[in-house]
């Protein structure tokens, strides 16, 4: 398995990869590119023999940063992706000596919530209805 940067010219695969994981909260290509081409942004992905199997990202700006996303293709899950990309991601957090990241989950996301927990993320609050199906978030936050 390979971790590496999201280039711009990922950027179509990527939303492909997004539609067939079917999770309810993807991101399309729009969202995407606009998101990339943000100065404080920094995408990974993970890819097996070209193949894509993984995508996480992180949002950095001047009061923090959060975590934008992280997503395993169904047939590759618990198989070491999501460990593999938060610590590629986590290791930026370190290199840019970030005290907190932030992110929200959906608060009946087991596998999700699990796999933060695992890195140290607490949670610090919620938010009520914040899903267009109206699920609540966790707000969850690591400390640098
Ligand atoms: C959450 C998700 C990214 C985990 O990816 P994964 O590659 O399967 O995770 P890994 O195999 O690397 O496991 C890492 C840790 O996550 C946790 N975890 C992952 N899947 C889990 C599950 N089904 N049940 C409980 N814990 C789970 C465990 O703590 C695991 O560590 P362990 O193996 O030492 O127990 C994956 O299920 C996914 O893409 N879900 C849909 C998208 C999503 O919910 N993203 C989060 C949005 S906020």
């Amino acid at each position: 398995m390979t971790i590496r940067k999201w280039k711009y010219t990922d950027i179509a695969a990527l939303a492909v990869f997004e539609e067939a994981q079917e999770f309810p909260d993807r991101w399309n290509f729009n969202m995407l590119a606009e998101s990339f081409l943000n100065d404080g942004f920094f995408g990974v992905l993970a890819e097996e023999n070209g193949v894509l199997s993984g995508m996480g990202a992180i949002l950095f700006h001047p009061e923090g940063a959060d975590l934008l996303d992280i997503l395993v293709a169904k047939d590759r899950r618990r198989q070491g992706v999501a460990d593999a990309l938060m610590q590629t991601l986590l290791r930026e957090c370190g290199r840019r000596e970030l005290k907190k990241l932030f992110l929200e989950v959906r608060a009946g996301n087991a596998p999700a919530i699990a796999l933060y927990k695992k890195y140290g993320f607490e949670k610090v609050g919620s938010r009520r209805a914040y899903y267009a199906d109206g699920e609540d978030a966790d707000v969850m936050c690591l400390k640098g």
